[in-house]
């Protein structure tokens, strides 16, 4: 059995930041974000959760496909940002569209959480286990950013995005993934301290634990991006003995543009092959993949048999890229 892409949906929450408002909170400019990010804007949510926006991006999706609902086998819900230790976001998002007979799961994978889902969802559906997922990122970074801190709350944004696949008999899929825990402390956020009745509150100082936010060592990530993607796209084409010139698209997630010209000259691809929304939306980690895919086909941008790679990285650290065919 392959797969096939059989509709998407995505939600952004209504609020826009602009990069303006952000130098009137701290010290930068929109010249700086601009230029050094591509970023121009964000969408923020002034109090939808993940599991919401989760569950409308979902919605969108289910009805595109026209499916009933209690059809979906699987929910695979990809973020590092859940309203909650429990319930996981899938289950809410189950209880909201009434997918009563998925079994549903969250999956943490940082910003390669899309890509991840995407391949656990193949992985059933090839192995004749299940016929019908539905795989979702959503985000919301606003509340892990230390909205003081430049270097990083002028990158990231909230949102949703949704996709579903199903079993089919042709398709085509190869992907290339990988971690590195080596390389953990390049983009961190603690949860929670371990505090017990065995743990004195002495030993924990209040620095410790404190509230945490995303901390990045943004060259760091810059570096293991550009060499890392490029590669992981060569290995793809290669196993699956597919030309650059079969390629129609290569959906990175949307990080930075800086990043996507830097592997657009590396493949020697050109950048129109590379579309890119994070003016807009910033980097909205685990959804920035579906959101750009639900845009495109909004546009009609996809046509049936269309060659596209998939590309997420980030936080781990981990990669993931997967060619698959639309
Ligand atoms: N506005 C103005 N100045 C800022 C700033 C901001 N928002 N953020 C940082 N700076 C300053 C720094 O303080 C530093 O000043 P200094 O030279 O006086 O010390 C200077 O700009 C350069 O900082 P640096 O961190 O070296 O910038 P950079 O060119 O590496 O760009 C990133 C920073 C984050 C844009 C870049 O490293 C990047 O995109 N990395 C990849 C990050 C990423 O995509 N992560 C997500 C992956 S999932």
């Amino acid at each position: 059995m392959e797969m096939r892409f059989v509709s998407t949906g995505s939600y952004l929450p209504e609020q826009a930041v602009d990069n303006e408002y952000l130098s009137g909170i701290v010290d930068t400019s929109d010249e700086w974000i601009s230029s050094r990010t591509g970023i121009r804007k964000r969408r923020i949510t002034v109090g939808e959760g993940t599991a919401c926006m989760a569950a409308k991006a979902a919605a969108k999706a289910v009805a595109r496909a026209d499916i009933d609902p209690l059809d979906i086998d699987i929910i695979i819900v990809a973020t590092m940002s859940p309203d909650n230790f429990l319930p996981n976001t899938a289950c809410e998002v189950q209880a909201e569209i009434g997918a009563m007979h998925a079994v549903c799961y969250d999956l943490s994978a940082a910003c390669s959480g899309f890509v991840f889902a995407l391949n656990t969802a193949y992985s059933f559906l090839k192995a004749g286990i299940y016929k019908t997922a539905l795989i979702i990122g959503s985000e919301v970074l606003s509340k892990m950013i230390d909205w003081n801190e430049r270097s990083t709350c002028v990158l990231f944004g909230d949102g949703a995005g949704a996709a579903i696949v199903q079993a089919s008999e042709t398709g085509l899929f190869e992907s290339v993934l990988g971690s590195d825990g080596t390389r953990k402390n390049s983009l961190t956020c603690a949860s929670r301290y371990i505090i017990n009745p065995l743990v004195s509150q002495d030993s924990n100082s209040t620095d410790e634990t404190a509230l945490d936010y995303i901390k990045m060592d943004g060259q760091e990530v810059f570096k293991f991006v550009i060499k890392t993607i490029p590669l992981t796209i060569q290995q793809v084409m290669e196993k699956s003995c597919c030309t650059k010139e079969e390629i129609r698209y290569y959906v990175l997630h949307q990080a930075n543009q800086r990043i996507l010209e830097s592997v657009s000259k590396k493949l020697k691809e050109p950048i129109e092959k590379f579309p890119m929304n994070l003016d807009k939306y910033g980097n909205t980690s685990a959804a920035s993949i579906p959101i750009l895919l639900d845009k495109m086909n909004k546009r009609n941008m996809l046509d049936r048999g269309d060659k596209i790679i998939l590309s997420g990285f980030g936080g781990g650290l981990t990669w993931g890229t997967t060619l698959i065919e639309w």
